[in-house]
């Protein structure tokens, strides 16, 4: 495998796809249209709801994209670790009741190790615990070793958020070496630590929830799978975090020149540094969806993420309006 850059991955991931049949798309915006459930767009599938559903035609029953998303949660973690970031672009891949799992298992490990040349052994797969097909197709048809799968329960594969199409899901994770792990003897995949990112994720969608635990089961299945392009040049470019990704790493760069400040020299000033490289992302593309600051709803989050921005500015000495210069 070599070092790639992220644009260059977006491109491979995309093309990819469109030489398996896709129509590519471009990004939704991040304003979600007629959904309520959401504030913002935050994975690949939330704008095709009603083409997982079946409500509306899609313009075809195979599309690619690289989606926008921003996810909030854990906001107030942003800049203290350097894993956390509101934004964030994820690559996906849809069928809307076309193919299902054994090609989209097939699919994503032909990307991977044959595209990127990502050694096999350095990946593992978690299957949802049920779901004996996933198990057999990665095991007998892809011939993954069992000891390179694992099984998980709903809380880790069984991918659902808000209301709307749902299901089992197969994750699969990059081991970054025995030298990013915690060391302890139990220690594998689904640990907490840093040793297995997880990259991708598979999702067999084929429930509609209504958000308050009932399932419909659909007629015909779909596929919705996600896998965060900033994580997926974090292996290709052999960095630990997002922060340290080319693209990424330019406008933290341009902060060091702004502040006069160096990364990596002195823990509190590397939180600030981190907030702004991650906010400017977000709130730059949140503004040119049409967001405005306001006092609630998504333009709160936007002036939550620009005031935590400026702060972080002051703290870093910086006393003149700088986010524009970063955008
Ligand atoms: N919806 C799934 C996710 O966000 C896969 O796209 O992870």
């Amino acid at each position: 495998m070599q070092w790639t850059g992220l644009n260059e991955l977006r491109e491979k991931y995309l093309s990819f796809f469109e030489s398996k049949g896709h129509l590519r798309l471009d990004s939704f915006p991040l304003v979600p249209k007629n959904d309520n459930s959401l504030l913002l767009i935050n994975s690949g599938m939330a704008p095709m709801k009603k083409w997982f559903l079946g409500q509306e035609e899609p313009p075809c029953h195979r599309v690619t994209t690289c989606q926008k998303c921003i996810r909030t949660p854990d906001i107030e973690r942003v800049g203290i670790t350097a894993r956390h970031g509101t934004y964030f672009e994820m690559l996906g891949n849809f069928s809307f009741q076309d193919y299902f799992k054994k090609e989209a298992t097939a699919w994503a490990w032909e990307f991977l190790t044959k595209v990127l040349e990502i050694p096999a052994e350095l990946l593992y797969i978690s299957v949802y615990e049920d779901d004996d097909e996933a198990w057999d197709i990665w095991t007998k048809d892809i011939g993954i070793a069992e000891d390179h799968m694992v099984r998980f329960g709903k809380e880790d594969n069984f991918w659902e958020h808000g209301s709307g199409p749902c299901g089992p899901c197969s994750e699969i994770y990059f081991d970054r070496g025995p030298e990013h792990g915690c060391g302890k003897p139990g220690c594998k995949v689904g640990c907490d630590c840093d040793r297995y990112m997880e990259v991708w994720n598979l999702v067999f969608s084929q429930f509609d929830s209504d958000g308050k635990g009932n399932y419909t089961r659909l007629e015909r299945p779909n596929i919705d799978t996600g896998m965060g392009l900033e994580r997926l040049a974090c292996v290709m470019q052999g960095v630990g975090n997002l922060f340290e990704v080319d693209t990424v790493r330019a406008i933290l760069n341009h902060v060091e020149k702004i502040s006069g400040k160096t990364y990596g020299e002195d823990a509190k000033t590397d939180i600030s540094i981190r907030v702004i490289t991650d906010h400017i992302r977000s709130t730059t593309f949140m503004v040119s969806d049409g967001i405005m600051p306001s006092n609630e709803g998504r333009g709160y989050v936007l002036r939550r993420l620009l005031r935590r921005a400026a702060r972080h500015g002051r703290m870093l000495g910086i006393t003149r309006p700088f986010l524009t210069e970063l955008v």
